[in-house]
């Protein structure tokens, strides 16, 4: 049986990529972190003085440049998915707040989506691919055999990304961290291209109160279900 291809998305923080991950190595699929892209659209853009928090996105500047950017995945040492931003290793610098504080004014940018849409898309044409983000399941494989929409609750949340955030030395408090996501979530499904919605086709999971065991179990039978 052709290998399947998985589109996992949902709001901000909600456990998206551990599940990828996990399946992806079950499955001996290739794993795309979607969101990490767009993270190094807007760390290019932070690091040339396009974007701020305040004051939005230089549209045209960002677009103008987007053949320069390069953007792909390799395993590190350990095996840990790692983003490369012409041909170096980004995958700390676009997980830092301030990245995550302006990556939604990037991500509504119509050439940014498309671009990294058409790359994706690409990634993923033969199948045997978990891929996470906002809108896989409805813009990037709207056929995917197997779509899941998560959720959790804003203090789970919350508490889950500051406690990455706090293991690697970035503090912040729970209030900016909660803030950040909310706004987040509020930018993504506000924005007029393919913003955030489950598919119509989509298995929803609240992952509020299961644990990460209990969800992967879950999930895998959902799959084998699938592949009949
Ligand atoms: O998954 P993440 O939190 O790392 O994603 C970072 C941002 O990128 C998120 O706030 C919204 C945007 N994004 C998107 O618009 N579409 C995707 N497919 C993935 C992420």
């Amino acid at each position: 049986m052709k290998p399947l291809t998985i589109a996992i998305d949902g709001h901000s923080s909600t456990g998206k990529s551990t599940l990828a991950k996990q399946l992806a190595k079950e499955l001996g699929y290739v794993y795309v972190d979607s969101g990490a892209m767009y993270r190094a659209v807007a760390f290019n853009a932070l690091q040339n003085g396009w974007v701020s928090k305040e004051q939005g996105a230089l549209a045209d500047q960002i677009n103008a440049h987007l053949d320069d950017l390069v953007i792909d995945f390799e395993l590190d040492a350990d095996g840990k998915n790692t983003t490369l931003l012409n041909g170096e290793i980004v995958e700390e610098a676009i997980r830092t707040m301030e990245v995550s504080n302006v990556v939604s004014h990037v991500a509504k940018l119509v050439p940014v989506r498309r671009r990294l849409v058409a790359l994706q898309q690409q990634m993923g044409e033969n199948g045997g691919v978990v891929m996470d983000g906002r809108d896989i399941g409805t813009v990037v494989f709207p056929n995917a055999e197997l779509k899941i929409f998560m959720t959790a609750s804003d203090e789970v949340r919350a508490g889950r990304r500051k406690a990455e955030l706090d293991a690697k030395g970035q503090y912040h408090s729970l209030e900016d961290v909660l803030e950040n996501l909310k706004s987040r979530d509020k930018a993504d499904m506000e924005r007029a291209d393919s913003p955030l919605i489950a598919a119509e086709d989509a298995r929803t999971l609240d992952n509020s109160a299961i644990s990460r065991e209990e969800q992967f179990q879950l999930v895998l039978s959902w799959v084998s279900e699938l592949k009949g």
